[in-house]
């Protein structure tokens, strides 16, 4: 198998041994490295003139649910807040990365949850538990790459520099991910929300996006990734099911990346790199069973192989699981990386939501 790019090495042949290397050299190289080979340098991060309208505000199946549009120039990008109803405090709140194929297939049930076949939002079930959750369609940023926008549409024509795209220029994931800090740029004016706790969290390509979301702004306290699979939480090399050549098809990378497609052991970075900038916040990766195009196993190896960063952290440990695979159904909460792999396909259900939220509800 093609070596995994070793961690706490920097490009100059350093070994970092402490937090404050960590931070000061590693850290930044390696966010780098991402933003040029695989992401894309974005370019804009918060507009100036920014700003948010709650378009309503009502009270919905024991929710208090607010419409809200966020927006700089031309561009606006809507969504929505829920809340338990009558909340005296403030409360720590998702925020959820909706992919297109869930938003357009979800019903609302009885109770106000949002169902997508067997995956789910339980936006009901999150308010009783005492947390609030923002969702964010992708469709408000920019549409899903089936629609072959070539980034003429949402927030690529927004923001047009004058030098035009390049190789290293932002794509799709990299613009759902600023999507996602702006909506945590309205939290910080809610006075519901306790902007201290915040997770962004989302299912498959969403859960890429929280991943670099949290990567790219620390005022994220905990990433959820659900099944994120290739170029998500799985490390690439040597992975089961999908690879850069097949997820190449997309346009959620940069043209940088798609070098690499045939050439993947050329790849300065995997994706434990990833995790591992969330050191010394909080991650959760969550598997399925039967989910190989995404590989269970190789995102298991990446939040051990991200373990590395957290021991710099004198007395912090990453994710704590005794062996080198998981049991199915036990979530391992102990560390600063949170892991479970539940039974069945690649979805988000009830059991997923329920052990992310015990979790969430232990580090807030
Ligand atoms: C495809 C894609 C995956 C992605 C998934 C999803 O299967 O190949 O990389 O995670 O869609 O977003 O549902």
């Amino acid at each position: 198998m093609d070596k995994i790019p070793e961690l706490l090495t920097t490009i100059s042949g350093e070994v970092i041994d402490n937090a404050v290397d960590w931070e000061k050299f590693r850290r930044g190289e390696i966010l780098n490295l991402f933003e040029q080979y695989v992401y894309g340098v974005r370019d804009i991060e918060r507009p100036e003139n920014l700003y948010f309208n709650i378009e309503n505000e009502k009270k919905e199946y024991g929710m208090l649910i607010k419409e809200i549009e966020g927006g700089f120039d031309d561009f606006s990008f809507p969504f929505k807040l829920y809340l338990p109803e009558n909340t005296k405090k403030r409360v720590p709140v998702f925020v959820f990365v909706m992919h297109e194929y869930m938003e357009n297939n979800i019903v609302i049930d009885k109770k106000g949850n949002l169902i997508c076949g067997v995956s789910c939002v339980p936006v009901k079930d999150i308010t009783e538990r005492g947390f609030g959750i923002a969702v964010l369609p992708t469709r408000s940023i920019y549409r899903d790459w089936n629609h072959r926008a070539n980034y003429r549409h949402g927030i690529f024509a927004a923001v047009k520099p004058a030098y035009g795209r390049r190789k290293n220029s932002w794509a799709t994931i990299s613009a759902w991910a600023w999507g996602a800090s702006r909506v945590m740029d309205y939290l910080e004016s809610d006075k519901n929300v306790d902007c201290s706790s915040v997770a962004v969290i989302g299912h498959s390509r969403g859960g890429k996006t929280a991943l670099w979301a949290a990567a790219t702004d620390n005022r994220f306290k905990l990433a959820v990734s659900n099944n994120s699979g290739c170029m998500g939480a799985a490390i690439l090399r040597g992975k089961e099911g999908e690879h850069a050549k097949d997820i190449n098809m997309s346009d959620w990378f940069c043209e940088n990346f798609k070098e690499f497609s045939d050439f993947e052991s050329f790849l300065p970075v995997d994706q434990h790199m990833l995790l591992a900038l969330m050191a010394p916040r909080y991650i959760y990766v969550t598997s399925s069973s039967e989910d190989s195009w995404a590989d269970p196993k190789a995102e298991f190896k990446a939040c051990k192989m991200a373990n590395e960063a957290y021991e710099l952290y004198l007395g912090m440990a990453g994710l704590v699981a005794p062996g080198d695979e998981p049991e199915l159904e036990k979530p391992y909460h102990e560390g600063h990386i949170a892991y479970h792999i539940k039974k069945g396909g690649h979805s988000i259900t009830k059991y997923d939501w329920e052990k992310i939220m015990d979790y969430f509800d232990k580090i807030k």
